[in-house]
């Protein structure tokens, strides 16, 4: 089983990923970009404020980072039974490159599907609310921190409205794979939401 988290930033997916991981036996947890340490070094440098990158540059490392993650970890695990949990994957490339940066769409697909020999999610759980929302939640999570905010957190809010809209646009094309989460409310009420729609679609992952 293959579970994907997806939304823009400051959408909490990260936070419900962990407490769904919980729920379910032998959950291999993994992140986009990176999930390997050859693919960690690339995220370094995608989200490194001062890369300036090309965006088919971009493109082209977020597909060598997915195409390490999948090889080394996605399918082994799913080989061996276990079920995968990944925050973001292939549709995070058709909302920030596709919808974000207006690279086309079909080329993006070809993309994907030569990265992870058209690996599909078996569910995707899309986490919605505002962008406003989303970035004003991602700041002040990066304010304490203190580390730099990151080259997509400081795109303006046009880009983060064009991603969110994507990505519904993605839900609405594939109703049976995305399931959209209303992510505005606190954890356990976001969380209510991602396990009622687990019991609806795949409840055989929950223990
Ligand atoms: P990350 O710090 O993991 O953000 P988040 O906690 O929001 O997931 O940064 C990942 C960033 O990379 C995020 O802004 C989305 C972007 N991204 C793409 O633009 N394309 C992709 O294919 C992926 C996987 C991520």
């Amino acid at each position: 089983m293959f579970i994907t988290f997806e939304g823009i930033e400051g959408s909490g997916k990260s936070t419900q990923l962990r407490r769904l991981a919980a729920r379910i036996s032998d959950a291999v947890v993994t992140k986009e970009p990176g999930g390997t340490p050859l693919a960690d070094r690339i995220r370094a440098i995608l989200l490194d404020s001062s890369s300036h990158l090309d965006p088919v540059a971009e493109l082209f490392l977020f597909a060598a980072s997915r195409r390490q993650h999948v090889v080394e970890i996605i399918r082994p695990a799913l080989k061996r039974g276990a079920a995968v949990l990944c925050d973001r994957f292939t549709d995070s490339t058709l909302a920030y490159q596709g919808f974000g940066r207006l690279i086309d769409l079909d080329k993006l697909r070809a993309l994907n599907a030569w990265a992870t020999e058209s690996l599909t999610p078996d569910l995707t759980l899309l986490f919605d609310l505002p962008e406003e929302v989303g970035l004003s939640r991602a700041r002040s999570r990066n304010a304490e921190a203190v580390h730099d905010e990151g080259r997509f957190e400081a795109e303006e809010l046009r880009f983060h409205r064009r991603v969110r809209e994507g990505y519904l646009a993605l839900a609405v094309s594939e109703p049976a794979r995305f399931a959209v989460i209303n992510a505005e409310g606190d954890v356990d009420e976001v969380y209510a939401r991602v396990e009622a729609e687990l019991v609806r679609r795949k409840p055989e992952v929950l223990r």
